[in-house]
């Protein structure tokens, strides 16, 4: 029976029942839970635009979108109850403020543009920050990465498409996505995390190889990522200092605002208050749901062993 530094050191998986330090059990609790909780306040954006969608074909995918970001939490929640802790706490947490969701969803979907910027950057800074993540240490979590990263890659194309129909648009139309790019692309790049050098935890997530890139080296590759297609679709990304760098290989690009990455992370950011609120309220809403379905597995629960 491998040691927890054996199965690290040989790069295989920690599953549920293997002894591990208890600082990897709560941070892997950390992560994922705070994983989930983004997957579901990530409903919110975007779900406000279903009943304006433009046509019924926008409206379908975009529903389509939406329910894969509430499959996406409840795998992510399915996949922290392996360490032993229970959704409707984790769920107590998110709404009482004492565990996180990611930065990006506090900010507000102005525009029908934003749909398909939150697809092409938000779901792209996802897809990015992910796929490594197949490759964690930790068992369920990079099993749920399989099938999240491939529906968050029809996330990206469907964005990326809907920003091309709208290039291809009126004046209007363009102004509109461009606007969208201006608010969406500096948010975008603080989903990554702080500089590696402010960020506590990711040496430490490293060696257990819960991480597979730093916070910094995942943000360089989506920007490199990114840059050519903002170009074939005709808009330009906000920052002056961005620039091809035959000498790194890399893009060089400016310093993304750290003040309001903790402003946003501190729930100081422009739609917090709202996004927990609407969370909350859903909660409540839907108490009744769960006790119904707990008295009916009472009632049909198979009888015990006399
Ligand atoms: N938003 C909110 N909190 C953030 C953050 C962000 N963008 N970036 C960092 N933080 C928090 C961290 O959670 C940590 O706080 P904590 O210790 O209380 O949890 C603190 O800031 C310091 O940051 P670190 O870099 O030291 O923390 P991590 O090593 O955990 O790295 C992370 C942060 C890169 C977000 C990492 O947790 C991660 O990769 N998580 C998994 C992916 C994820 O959660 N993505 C969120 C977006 S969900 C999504 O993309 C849905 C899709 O449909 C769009």
């Amino acid at each position: 029976m491998s040691t927890f530094d054996e199965i690290i050191a040989a790069d295989q998986r920690v599953e549920p029942r293997d002894e591990m330090p208890e600082g990897y059990r709560k941070t892997m609790v950390r992560q994922i839970a705070q994983h989930a909780h983004s997957e579901i306040i990530g409903m919110q954006p975007e779900g406000y635009w279903i009943t304006r969608a433009p046509s019924l074909r926008r409206k379908a995918i975009l529903l389509a979108k939406v329910q894969d970001e509430a499959g996406h939490g409840l795998y992510l929640y399915a996949a922290a109850e392996t360490l032993g802790v229970d959704r409707a706490d984790l769920t107590e947490r998110l709404i009482t403020g004492r565990q996180k969701y990611s930065s990006i969803f506090n900010y507000p979907t102005l525009g029908y543009a934003d749909v398909g910027v939150i697809g092409w950057l938000v779901d792209g800074a996802a897809i990015c920050n992910q796929v490594p993540l197949c490759r964690s240490s930790f068992g369920p979590y990079a099993r749920a990465m399989i099938r999240i990263c491939k529906e968050e890659s029809f996330h990206q194309r469907q964005g990326y498409e809907l920003l091309m129909t709208m290039m291809r648009g009126t004046d209007a139309q363009r102004e509109m996505v461009q606007d969208a790019v201006d608010r969406w692309w500096w948010p975008s790049l603080m989903m990554f995390g702080p500089p590696d050098a402010n960020s506590p935890n990711t040496a430490q997530s490293m060696a257990w190889k819960i991480k597979r890139h730093t916070n910094d080296e995942l943000r360089q590759k989506f920007v490199d990522m990114t840059v050519p297609q903002a170009e074939r679709l005709g808009v330009t990304l906000p920052d002056p200092e961005l620039r091809w760098n035959p000498e790194r290989g890399h893009h060089d690009f400016g310093e993304p605002d750290w003040d309001e990455l903790k402003r946003v992370i501190s729930g100081d950011g422009p739609c917090n208050a709202e996004r927990l609120e609407r969370r909350r309220r859903a909660h409540e809403d839907g108490a009744w749901v769960r006790e119904a379905a707990l008295a009916h597995a009472r009632k049909h629960a198979p009888e015990k062993e006399a």
